[in-house]
């Protein structure tokens, strides 16, 4: 998450067990050479760098994700053969985000690890598809594994995503909201207040659709009907606006990237309690599954 997965965040998510993945879509690579360094002071568990695979600056990137040891690569928008190709006889995963069953299958052919299928609750460049919809569709086609994006933020998701075939969550929205985010005050309080339906899809910002939070510069931009740019130009200058929009003071005139769940975030643990609390709360929402199955046994008998 651009903007918001700084390496103190992710060397919170990597240490609480989940696989933490740094934000790097426009930063410099000796910005990320740091970032990668102090995550590593952090932190001696695996984490991920996510990129734009078009950047002018990627092959510079993919040599100091080698130097340095990272172990997987991930990206949103863009083709990702170069990447696949220099990750891949460097032992990094790949593990590109998709958002259609045609581009899970060409993520495959290329050569990537495992997919992160995103539907479109999801904050950012979200599918037409939702999750519920595109998780089993992707899953029936692959052979790789697949982890679920877009909506999730508690063990009723990870277990409905288990259901639906996927291997995993990965999580965005969830993290703005933790004591270790370091997205200011005043943009976590926009956040909070935030209802399920608070959120529009607009493609003003980067050129394609991005799913953000409905504050008055979203409202603004769809009114106003321009032509829609869609150039690399365009996706830069988006992405660089949404990263500087989480250290501002006034969260209204701002791109703030937003799934749908932030309906559901009231609260700000730190990563450690959201994961600890997700993976233990999965028992119960099995157990209760467990004992609904049970009782309807005898009654399918019947039939
Ligand atoms: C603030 C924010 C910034 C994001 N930036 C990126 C990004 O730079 N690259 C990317 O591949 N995905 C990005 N995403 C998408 C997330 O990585 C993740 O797939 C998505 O948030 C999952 O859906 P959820 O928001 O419902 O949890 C961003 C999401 C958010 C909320």
């Amino acid at each position: 998450m651009t903007g918001v997965a700084s390496p103190e965040l992710v060397a919170a998510v990597s240490d609480a067990g989940g696989l933490g993945i740094l934000g790097a879509a426009i930063m410099k690579p000796e910005k990320v050479r740091e970032s990668i360094r102090q995550i590593k002071q952090e932190t001696d568990r695996p984490f991920g760098v996510n990129l734009i695979p078009g950047s002018p600056d990627i092959e510079k990137t993919m040599d100091i994700l080698i130097e340095e040891g990272v172990r997987v690569a991930s990206f949103g928008v863009g083709k990702p053969d170069y990447v696949i190709q220099r990750a891949k006889p460097a032992g990094i995963l790949s593990i590109p985000t998709v958002g259609s069953v045609k581009h899970a299958l060409k993520a495959q052919m290329d050569g990537a690890d495992a997919v992160i299928v995103q539907g479109a609750e999801a904050g950012g460049h979200s599918s037409m598809v939702g999750t519920m919809v595109l998780v089993p569709s992707v899953v029936d086609k692959l052979d790789i594994p697949v982890i679920a994006a877009g909506g999730f933020c508690d063990a009723r998701g990870l277990i409905a995503a288990l259901s639906l075939g996927a291997e995993g969550i990965s999580m965005g929205t969830r993290f703005i909201l933790t004591r270790e985010s370091t997205v200011s005050q005043k943009v976590k309080e926009k956040y909070l207040e935030a209802e399920e339906k608070d959120t529009v899809v607009t493609a003003y910002i980067t050129g394609t659709a991005c799913r953000v939070l409905s504050n008055r510069l979203a409202v603004e931009l769809e009114s106003v009907k321009n032509a829609i740019d869609h150039t690399r130009e365009s996706l830069q200058a988006g992405v660089e606006k949404i990263t500087g929009a989480f250290r501002k003071d006034d969260p209204e005139m701002v791109p703030l990237v937003s799934g749908q769940v932030i309906g559901r975030i009231k609260d700000m643990p730190s990563c450690r309690e959201l994961i600890e609390s997700i993976v233990n709360d999965a028992e119960k929402v099995l157990n209760r599954i467990q004992h609904i199955v049970a009782v309807k046994q005898p009654d399918m008998a019947r039939y």
